[in-house]
């Protein structure tokens, strides 16, 4: 990995290189601790030839009810590996929104092969499509969805390795990311963007901002431009979202940390950095002509970044606020659910080998009509902890309990995590909570560093609880169920609904759970949401090699799984690269709008550059979809 320039490798990647494996010593105490973990868990679950019935304990009651009678409306179909998107028969899809796609009628046409320009861009629909959320506004469906980050050699397609060589070069790359609102509407055509829309904006990398909570106003997050530490210009790596009750938009930013870099080489970065994994190098080389994102000039402004931003999309002229309250860290996406006496609970995840799942819970309840503003700044941050025996806990991350205060808390969440003995996870993303039962869902993604590596703050990873597997290459969904039925207890107890695997490579706990088969396999759950009769749907972001360990599983796809049976089928394939991950329904049911990202070859147009979208997908006999 050493040879591979940065702006080549994944997020997975830039971490592993800005925390390398331990040396050797304290490596081998590691995998010691990991082996004896392990060799307790046997007996719980994984003991040999005891594999079913430790799943089975795991597995909570889904697996012995795995027979009942399956409650979906659509003929599972097969894996893929074209270039192509594949939905079972008697449904049908269409692009809406692809990258590029004018939001405003002054925005220029779209170049097949060059793209567009760094001002046509902040006019148009950003690159890799993610997280997003409808608003119905005055009767007109509103959409505002996530541009996670950019693909170079796609946003710069002239250019040695696809970098920036101009300050204009940066900002086509700061405008293809962020967050579009736009109004959709369905025509003769189906669904499209209404161009020119009064709801339509484009929120980039540059869009003034302020933050509020804990840590505004903070030393650690004044710069020169803002000694205020309150005003920051632009999101980034906006990754998974969330809406509130109240109607607001909630994206979250994810790997903020390879954004920046350092034009001094011999620039000394504070020890929080290393946490974070922000270097000197940075991922898209912003830094040799953006001096905002340049350490040696600017050594406070990661520290503005790594928050849940709220957006109203009712009104485009609107400041978007970090919540530094909810914590900083690689925020994943933002599930939001009411506790029994209506205060706000806010699940989340950071998504980075080894680090944690936290739960927010605001002082005040939400009530309809009445003061929002403080919902998301007054209240207590938790983080949670597993125990093997399925339960756990949430503890909250005071001062008391962490030695911080509270702006080093929502700053250096991670730290506070790691004072509290957290629970070290392979890799949260999405969290959805079932509208019809109390219960909430993590996908824990993958974790190849399971039981062989501490994660950046040195918190060792055992393998055990809901993190079953050493060297996880699958991921699984770990599900919870509050205490007295309230998201806002501080205990639960929880279960696996699914470990994925292959059970036609392997015979262990890597065959996956029960509700595994050669027919719905995949890897790499990410993305995440319920349906209005409480099926979950899956989304993964996985190895779309389909060899070796994944020989057999395809394109990334999306799947359907039914909480009470533990049924899980395919429902879509995408095209071979890509990622599917966001997911949202029209207001009246009866189309599904899916997020495609980084896809390959030329998708969907068959031609020049591969263009990430929100496609529509509907059933052909119109009727509702979820
Ligand atoms: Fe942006 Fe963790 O996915
Ligand atoms: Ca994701
Ligand atoms: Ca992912
Ligand atoms: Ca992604």
């Amino acid at each position: 990995m050493e040879d591979i320039p940065l702006h080549r490798m994944s997020f997975d990647e830039i971490d592993e290189r800005r925390n390398p494996r331990p040396h050797e010593q304290e490596f081998d105490r590691v995998v010691a601790r990991a082996i004896s973990r392990r060799g307790f868990l046997g007996v719980l679950a994984f003991g040999s030839g005891a594999a079913a019935m430790g799943l089975g304990t795991l597995m909570g009651s889904t697996s012995a009810r795995a027979q009942t009678a399956s409650r979906f409306a659509f003929t599972p179909i097969a894996i893929a590996t074209d270039f192509a998107v594949h939905v079972p028969e008697g449904y049908a899809w269409k692009p809406v929104a692809r990258w590029g796609d004018a939001l405003f009628s002054d925005a220029p046409a779209f170049d097949p092969e060059k793209g567009t320009t760094a001002a046509g861009q902040a006019r148009a629909i950003g690159e890799n499509t993610d997280g997003m959320e409808l608003f119905v506004i005055d009767g007109r469906e509103v959409i505002a969805v996530n541009h996670e980050y950019v693909n170079l050699d796609v946003n710069l397609p002239g250019n040695p390795d696809g970098l920036p060589l101009t300050p204009e070069d940066v900002l086509k790359l700061q405008n293809a990311q962020g967050v579009s609102v736009m109004e959709v509407a369905q025509g003769a055509d189906g669904w499209a963007i209404v161009v020119d829309s009064p709801f339509n904006r484009r929120i980039t990398n540059n869009t003034p901002m302020k933050i509020t909570g804990p840590a505004a106003g903070h030393d650690l997050l004044k710069t020169e431009a803002d000694p205020t530490g309150t005003q920051v210009l632009g999101t980034l790596n906006n990754c998974g979202s969330g809406r509130t009750p109240w109607g607001t938009y909630l994206t979250c930013e994810e790997n903020f940390n390879s954004y920046f870099g350092s034009t001094d080489a011999a620039l000394e970065l504070p020890a929080e950095f290393k946490r974070y994994g922000i270097g000197l190098e940075g991922g898209y080389g912003y830094e040799k002509f953006d001096p905002r994102f340049d350490l040696s000039k600017n050594r406070n402004e990661p520290n503005r970044f790594g928050y849940v931003v709220e957006i109203n999309p009712a009104d485009p002229a609107s400041v978007p606020v970090k919540h530094s309250a909810l914590g900083r860290f690689k925020h994943e996406n933002a599930a939001v659910t009411l506790a029994a006496d209506g205060r706000v609970v806010v699940y989340l995840g950071d998504d980075e080998r080894g680090e944690f799942l936290y739960k927010w819970v605001s002082s005040d309840p939400y009530t309809e009509g009445g003061d929002t503003s403080s919902l998301l700044e007054k209240g207590q941050l938790h983080v949670a902890v597993f125990a093997d025996d399925s339960t756990g806990k949430w503890v909250a991350l005071t001062p008391e309990a962490t030695g911080m205060t509270a702006a080093e808390i929502a700053v250096h969440t991670r730290l506070a995590g790691s004072r509290v003995g957290a629970t070290t996870m392979d890799r949260p993303e999405w969290v959805a909570v079932n509208p019809v039962a109390a219960e909430a869902y993590c996908a824990l993604t993958n974790n190849v560093n399971r039981g062989v590596k501490p994660n950046a703050g040195g918190d060792l990873t055992p393998v055990g609880g809901p993190n079953p597997r050493e060297k996880n290459g699958f991921g699984q969904i770990v599900r919870w169920y509050p205490a007295g039925q309230d998201h806002a207890s501080a205990d639960f107890t929880w279960d696996l609904f699914v470990m994925a695997g292959n059970p036609t490579v392997h015979q262990d706990a890597f065959g996956g759970s029960a509700n595994v088969n050669a027919g719905n396999m995949f890897n790499s759950p990410d993305g995440m949401s319920f349906d209005s009769t409480g099926l979950l749907w899956i989304q993964t972001d996985g190895d779309d090699s389909n060899e070796g360990d994944f020989a057999g599983q395809g394109n990334n796809q999306m799947l359907i799984g039914d909480p009470v049976s533990g049924q899980i089928e395919r429902f879509l394939t995408g095209p071979n690269g890509s990622e599917i991950t966001g997911l949202l329904w029209s207001a009246d049911r009866k189309t599904a709008f899916v997020g495609v990202q980084h896809p390959g070859g030329s998708w969907p147009d068959g031609t020049g550059l591969p263009r990430s979208a929100v496609i529509a997908v509907w059933r052909s006999d119109g009727t509702v979809i979820g």
